[in-house]
């Protein structure tokens, strides 16, 4: 079946895009003769004017190149003529002797993005679903089909380095503002106006609405500025990937080659560079994270065809502290349902509340969201210190204080509301969610949702059924948490789940480190150079030593030595150190800023620092105790896949994504090479790097977390 439908109405043709029996359109390379073809007749027929490229999809223009074809290439030379293939399909449509019109809704990505940005006119509509942006860069490649020439010289270097670098989305009103699109209109309207602007444009050329002002001159439009915008762009790459990725760098080079040297040597550089970066590792393990997290999306927890999710349009939280309230603004603001908050008193709720709707402003200023949604999404949100509300909440959060008995009691309350009480769902970090749901009426009803914080902000999510929780209560809340906005892993009811679990022997060995006389900013650089975004004790000051303290005793109390916590944090804690909520811990903080290394910390601990300790020694006893737990717990079937695993990893506390995750990272080295490590570590620190008796197996028959 054809990709590509042409009519044509008063001398204008209307080319639609729709990709048949896919969700999405994409490029690739079996359309290019499809593409070729319909312009050739388009270009010859003298009934035709002009051409508006609309898609067929309901919810997407084109979401880019199709990433499945990255997966074959074998050698750079491929990719480079996968991207030069690209760059002449690009290249034909800005030489077309007749105006072409993109009339943009949906996703607009990728060469998605290029396309339109070839085109000599661009319309889109102003609806949320509509976002452009060139997000090569998450992939570890970089836009290879003349992105990195047209978006530049379309905005300025400024701008589209901003976006290229970043691999940043914008949504329609942002990418209008800054000059990508020329005319945003609603939804409903867009076909029509595509057609007036490409009758428009076919009678007299349009013109560029200025931008940029005075600064976007001096910067953008002279070299000498430009050399300002490189330089500056240059340093925060190398600051924010610490050299790991290849692909920023890369892309700011072939900007600027277009930029300085002209369109040809710019494409021919891009090409290249496209090629080089498409068969690197780091490229291949950050394809497998997009394929892993959408697979993700699809997945509800629970067999195929066993429940369907509960529709939820009513959330109650209980609890207004700091994760509850940011339970309930993120569940507002991205699942947009209403939320009921409920506290022990109005003050608390009070506070609750203006800390959730704290969440939507930051999304109003940062232009998330409109005015409108706004005020609409605000007031989805109330309070208050008794249940009412709550009997018809579809799915009730709790994120009281941490314990047993309190937990229990908001179980009894809420199952007090009636027969048709909602789905109970508790964010504990420490506590099993079966002991939680002991003594329920309802146990098929409860089951835990671990949040991480800060909610609006971490990506992850973990989903903890007990052996009692029915399918449907797990399919709704993994649904509900991907309408959060959440990657949701589900989980077994074992102590940490999975992501504290494996922090845990990490964060105490970095403890351990520290009262050898290590010092603390010697193992925190030591983990962002392995590319951690930030290092294990600064960790501990944004968890709060004082819930990491507690986490650090109920993992010690389930698995015993091996996870004993470090006396450090003990003795740190006791002199009233908590981190940075209260502006003291291993770090010194001032005005809430990070301000360096408090040296008291090592008096408190009577060491002095030293380093002798080498980095590579460091990097060994903190790295292998996680790849050692992370195999243990897959062995434990605490996650329900290695892609769980590793996505729970990456997004749950930063586990380097160039690296693929711990599981992904063992198959890399092999596990006979992990577990030889792991004895000579044995051998010299003691019975807690003592390898997991599945991952020895594992080595003794040359098994793999993946096939190959
Ligand atoms: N290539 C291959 N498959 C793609 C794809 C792409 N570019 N974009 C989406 N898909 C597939 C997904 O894998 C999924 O497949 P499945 O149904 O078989 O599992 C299906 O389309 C639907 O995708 P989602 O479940 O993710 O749908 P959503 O509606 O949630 O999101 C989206 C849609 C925003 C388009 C999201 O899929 C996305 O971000 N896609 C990737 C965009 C991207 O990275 N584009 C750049 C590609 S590289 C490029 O263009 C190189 C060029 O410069 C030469």
């Amino acid at each position: 079946m054809p990709m590509l439908q042409t009519t044509v109405e008063n001398g204008i043709a209307v080319v639609t895009i729709d990709l048949p029996g896919e969700p999405v359109n994409k490029l690739s390379t079996a359309a290019g003769p499809e593409f070729t073809e319909t312009l050739g007749r388009l270009r010859d027929d003298p009934a035709v004017r002009a051409v508006v490229l609309i898609s067929g999809k309901p919810e997407n223009f084109i979401a880019g190149a199709d990433i499945e074809e990255f997966t074959r290439l074998r050698t750079a030379a491929e990719a480079e003529a996968l991207s030069k293939h690209g760059q002449d399909m690009m290249n034909s449509v800005a030489a077309f002797p007749k105006p072409i019109v993109a009339a943009i809704h949906g996703a607009c990505l990728g060469g998605g993005l290029e396309l339109a940005l070839a085109c000599h006119y661009r319309v889109a509509s102003d609806h949320p679903k509509t976002q452009l942006g060139l997000p090569e860069i998450q992939l570890g490649i970089l836009p290879g089909a003349g992105g990195c020439q047209r978006l530049p010289r379309l905005v300025g270097a400024r701008a589209a380095l901003d976006m290229i670098l970043a691999g940043k989305t914008e949504r329609a009103a942002k990418a209008y503002r800054i000059g990508i699109v020329d005319e945003l209109v609603p939804q409903a309207i867009l076909r029509r106006v595509a057609l007036e602007a490409a009758d428009r444009v076919a009678r007299e050329r349009p013109r560029r609405r200025p931008r940029g002002g005075l600064t976007g001159a001096l910067l953008d439009r002279n070299p000498l500025g430009r050399r300002l915008v490189y330089r500056g762009a240059r340093a925060a790459v190398l600051k924010k990937t610490g050299g790991h990725y290849p692909a920023p760098l890369a892309a700011l080079e072939v900007v600027r080659e277009g930029l300085e040297r002209g369109l040809e040597a710019g494409l021919a550089l891009e090409r290249r560079r496209f090629g080089e970066l498409a068969v690197t590792d780091v490229s291949r393990q950050l394809v497998q994270i997009f394929f892993a997290t959408t697979a993700l999306k699809k997945d509800d927890g629970v067999p195929a065809g066993t429940a369907e999710p509960r529709a939820v349009e009513r959330v109650g939280v209980i609890g207004s502290g700091f994760m509850g309230s940011g339970i309930a603004g993120t569940a507002v603001s991205q699942a947009e349902v209403e939320v009921r908050l409920k506290d022990a008193d109005l003050e608390r709720v009070g506070r609750g509340l203006a800390a959730a709707a704290g969440i939507l402003d930051g999304r109003l200023k940062r232009r998330r969201i409109t005015k409108y949604e706004h005020a609409r999404l605000t007031a989805l949100l109330s309070g208050s210190a008794d249940f009412r509300g709550f009997a018809t909440s579809d799915l009730v959060i709790e994120a009281v204080f941490e314990d047993l008995a309190v937990k229990r009691q908001v179980v009894a309350e809420v199952e007090g509301l009636g027969e048709a009480s909602p789905i109970f769902a508790t964010n504990t970090s420490t506590i099993p969610i079966g002991r939680i749901a002991e003594g329920a009426r309802h146990p098929e009803r409860i089951l835990g949702m671990h949040f991480f914080s800060p909610v609006d902000r971490m990506p992850l999510l973990e989903v903890i059924p007990t052996a009692a929780t029915s399918p449907e209560t797990i399919a709704t809340a993994v649904k509900f948490g991907r309408r959060m906005g959440k990657t949701v892993i589900v989980v077994a009811d074992r102590p940490g789940f999975w992501v504290n679990r494996i922090l845990s022997p990490y964060m105490n060995e970095a403890g351990l480190l520290l009262s050898e006389g290590v010092p603390i900013d010697a193992i925190d650089r030591t983990m962002t150079r392995f590319g951690f975004p930030v290092g294990p004790i600064a960790l501990l000051d944004e968890v709060g030593l004082d819930v990491a303290a507690k986490a650090g005793g109920v993992m010690y109390e389930a698995f015993g030595e091996r996870l004993r916590p470090a006396p450090t944090l003990a003795a740190v804690l006791a002199d009233g150190r908590q981190g940075r909520k209260n502006g003291r811990g291993f770090y010194r903080y001032e005005k809430g800023k990070k301000t360096g290394v408090d040296p008291a910390v090592y008096r408190l601990l009577g060491v002095s620092p030293g380093t002798a300790v080498s980095p590579h020694t460091i990097e060994q006893r903190l790295v292998y105790l996680m790849l050692n737990e992370a195999a243990m717990a897959v062995g434990e079937r605490v996650v329900r896949t290695p892609r769980d695993g590793d996505i729970g990893a990456i997004f749950g506390i930063g586990f380097p994504p160039f690296r693929g995750g711990p599981l992904r990272m063992i198959d890399a080295l092999g596990a006979a090479k992990v577990v030889e490590i792991l004895r000579s570590l044995e051998n010299a620190f003691g019975s807690r790097f003592a390898p997991a008796r599945s991952l020895a197996e594992m080595a003794e028959r040359g098994g793999r977390f993946y096939e190959r």
